[in-house]
C-alpha cells in the first residue's frame, strides 16, 4: 500500500483557526507522551489519558513524575490547555474530528521457547497498544496516530484485524525520536518528521498542519524540513533503523577503544579523525562504559526479534548488544587487574541516570555494573547529583525489565560518602558537576589510589596530580592484554 503524496498546501500553512478543533488526545503520560502533550499544548488543547489513576491524580495537582529540562517550565506555562484524565472515553469527542496519539509502552517480553532460546525477552510486549486501538477501531472521526515504538507491520496487521470484524478507522504512524535531556530541542528542531500511512486524507492533513503550527510558534516562519511521508510499515521501520544505527556508533567507537587500550594508542584523536570524514561525521562516536537508557536495548532486541522471525540476518544486532555489553566487563576486568580478586573490595560508582541531564535509570549502566561487581564479591556505594534518579535506583520499577534495583545500603548521601574509603571509583555517568570534583579531598577519602573513567570525562592530570592511578576508555589505558615483552620485563 503507498504512502499517498499530501496536499502541497500542507506544508506551506502558515497559520490555522485551531478554536474549532477537537482536543488532541494523548494516551501515556510517561516520558514520551507527556513531553509530546507540553510539547502539543503550546499550539492546541490536549487531553493526556493514563489508565494510573495515581499518576493522572498528581499531574492535576500540578506534580511531574519526571524530570526533563523545560518540562515543568512548559507545563506551567500552557497548563490551562491541559486536562488529564483515566479512562478513554473521557479523552473523546464524538462530533468532531480528533487526533489520538498513542504513546504507551512497548518494553521487551519473553517470547522464547525451549526451541529458540535465543529469542528470549526479545519481542516488544504489544498489550497496552492493542488495547487502545482495538478502542478505538471503528470510531469513523477518530485517527490513530502511533507514537509507540511498534514493530514494523504492527500497524497493517491492526488494520487487517479491525477490517475482518467490519470497522473502519485511519492509522497513522509518526514515530517519535525524542531524546532525554533534550527533549524540546528534538521537537522545537526536528531533523524530520516521518509520517507512514496508508493513503492521504484529512487527519494527514492535520498532523501536518499541527506540525506546521508547532514550528511557526517556535520560529515565527513555516516549517523548514518536509515530513517524510511512507507507508506504515516504512515508518515504523524507520525507528527501529535509527536507533540500531546510533547505538551501532557507540559499539563501533567501543570497538575501537578496546583496540586503542590494547594497541596502547589514545582512542580521541583516532576517532576524531574518522569523524572528519563528512560521510562518517563526528555525532555518537564517544566511547565509554556503553548505551543505556530505555531504548536502544529493547529497540534491537525487538528489531533482532522480528527479523529472525523472516529469516533476515541478525548477527549485526547481535554484536551491537554483545559490544555494548563487554563495556561493562571490561570495566570489571580492569578493576580485577588492579586489585587482584573484588572480594570484599569496596567499589564508588559516580552516576547512577543512564546519561546525563535524566533522572531516568532505565538501562542504567551503573545498575548493570553494580550487579556484576556485587556477584563479585564487591561493595557498592553509588551516588548522582540528579534526587530522582537516587530514588528510582532503590525502587523496585517493573517497567525496567533489564535492571536490579540498588539496594538502599549501597545507595550514597553524597560523593564523599561513596568516595570514603573505597579501593576505587569508577565515573560512570558524565555529570558535568563531575568536572570541579576535588581529587585532592578524594584521593585522601579513599582507600585505594584507582580511579576508573568510564566516560573520558576527567583530566587525567588533573586526577594523577592527586596522587591517584587514572585510566580512561581507550585512553591512559594498559588495555587487559599484556604483551609478553611487559611480563618479561615486569619480571
Ligand atoms: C535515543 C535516541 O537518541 C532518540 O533519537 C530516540 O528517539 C530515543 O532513543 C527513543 O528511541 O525514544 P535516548 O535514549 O534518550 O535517545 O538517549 P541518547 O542520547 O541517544 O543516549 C543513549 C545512550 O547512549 C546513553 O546511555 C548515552 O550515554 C550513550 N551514548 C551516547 C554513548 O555511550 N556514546 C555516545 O557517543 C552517545
Amino acid at each position: 500500500m503507498g504512502g499517498g503524496r499530501p496536499s502541497a498546501g500542507a506544508f506551506r500553512l502558515q497559520s490555522m483557526d485551531t478554536s474549532t478543533k477537537a482536543p488532541i488526545v494523548v494516551v501515556g503520560a510517561g516520558y514520551v507522551g507527556l513531553v509530546t502533550a507540553v510539547g502539543f499544548a503550546r499550539v492546541r488543547d490536549v487531553r493526556v489519558v493514563d489508565k494510573n489513576e495515581a499518576l493522572i491524580e498528581r499531574l492535576r495537582a500540578g506534580n511531574l513524575d519526571i524530570s526533563e529540562p523545560g518540562l515543568q517550565q512548559r507545563f506551567e506555562q500552557y497548563g490551562k490547555r491541559l486536562s488529564f484524565h483515566s479512562t478513554l472515553a473521557a479523552a473523546l469527542i464524538n462530533d468532531r474530528r480528533q487526533l489520538v496519539f498513542v504513546a504507551v509502552g512497548t518494553p521487551s517480553e519473553n517470547r522464547g521457547d525451549a526451541f529458540s532460546p535465543d529469542r528470549m525477552g526479545e519481542a516488544a510486549n504489544l498489550e497496552s497498544v492493542e488495547a487502545i486501538v482495538v478502542a478505538l477501531a471503528g470510531r469513523s472521526k477518530t485517527a490513530v496516530v502511533m507514537k509507540s515504538t511498534v514493530p514494523p507491520g504492527t500497524g497493517d496487521r491492526l488494520l487487517a484485524t479491525a477490517r475482518e470484524s467490519g470497522q473502519e478507522f485511519l492509522y497513522l504512524s509518526c514515530p517519535e525520536f525524542l531524546q532525554e535531556g533534550n527533549a524540546f530541542a528534538s521537537l522545537d528542531y526536528p531533523d524530520r518528521i516521518v509520517l507512514g500511512q496508508e493513503s492521504h486524507s484529512w487527519a494527514t492533513d492535520e498532523l501536518l498542519a499541527l506540525h506546521a503550527e508547532l514550528h511557526i510558534a517556535t520560529h515565527t516562519v513555516a516549517l523548514a524540513v518536509e515530513p517524510l511521508i511512507m507507508d506504515i510499515t516504512g515508518a515504523e521501520l524507520v525507528k527501529h533503523a535509527s536507533n540500531l544505527h546510533l547505538a551501532m556508533r557507540i559499539s563501533y567507537a567501543n570497538h575501537i577503544a578496546n583496540l586503542s587500550e590494547e594497541l596502547r594508542t589514545d582512542v580521541d584523536p583516532v576517532l576524531k579523525a574518522v569523524g572528519m570524514d563528512s560521510r562518517i561525521g563526528d555525532k555518537f562516536l564517544t566511547p565509554g562504559l556503553g548505551f543505556g537508557g530505555s531504548c536502544f536495548e529493547k529497540d534491537i532486541r525487538a528489531l533482532r526479534f522480528f527479523a529472525s522471525t523472516r529469516n533476515v540476518d541478525t548477527s549485526l544486532a547481535t554484536c551491537v548488544l554483545s559490544i555494548n555489553q563487554a563495556q561493562v566487563d571490561r570495566v570489571v576486568a580492569k578493576l580485577e587487574r588492579h586489585l587482584g580478586s573484588l572480594t570484599d573490595a569496596q567499589i564508588a560508582l559516580l552516576g547512577i541516570a543512564f546519561k546525563p541531564g535524566t533522572d531516568d535509570i532505565r538501562g542504567s549502566r551503573a545498575l548493570a555494573l553494580a550487579r556484576r561487581l556485587r556477584d563479585s564479591g564487591a561493595t557498592v556505594r553509588a551516588w548522582d547529583p540528579e534526587e530522582g534518579a537516587r530514588k528510582r535506583a532503590v525502587d523496585d520499577d517493573p517497567s525496567d525489565c533489564h535492571s536490579i534495583p540498588l539496594d538502599p545500603k549501597e545507595m550514597a548521601s553524597s560523593v564523599d560518602d561513596a568516595v570514603k574509603a573505597a579501593d576505587a571509583v569508577v565515573l560512570v555517568t558524565e555529570w558535568p558537576s563531575f568536572e570541579s570534583l576535588s581529587w585532592d579531598k578524594i584521593a585522601q577519602a579513599m582507600r585505594g589510589d584507582l580511579v576508573i573513567d568510564g566516560r573520558n570525562q576527567l583530566l587525567p592530570a588533573e586526577v594523577r596530580a592527586a596522587g591517584l592511578e587514572y585510566e580512561g576508555t581507550g585512553r591512559e589505558s594498559r588495555g587487559l592484554y599484556q604483551p609478553l615483552a611487559e611480563v618479561e620485563a615486569e619480571v
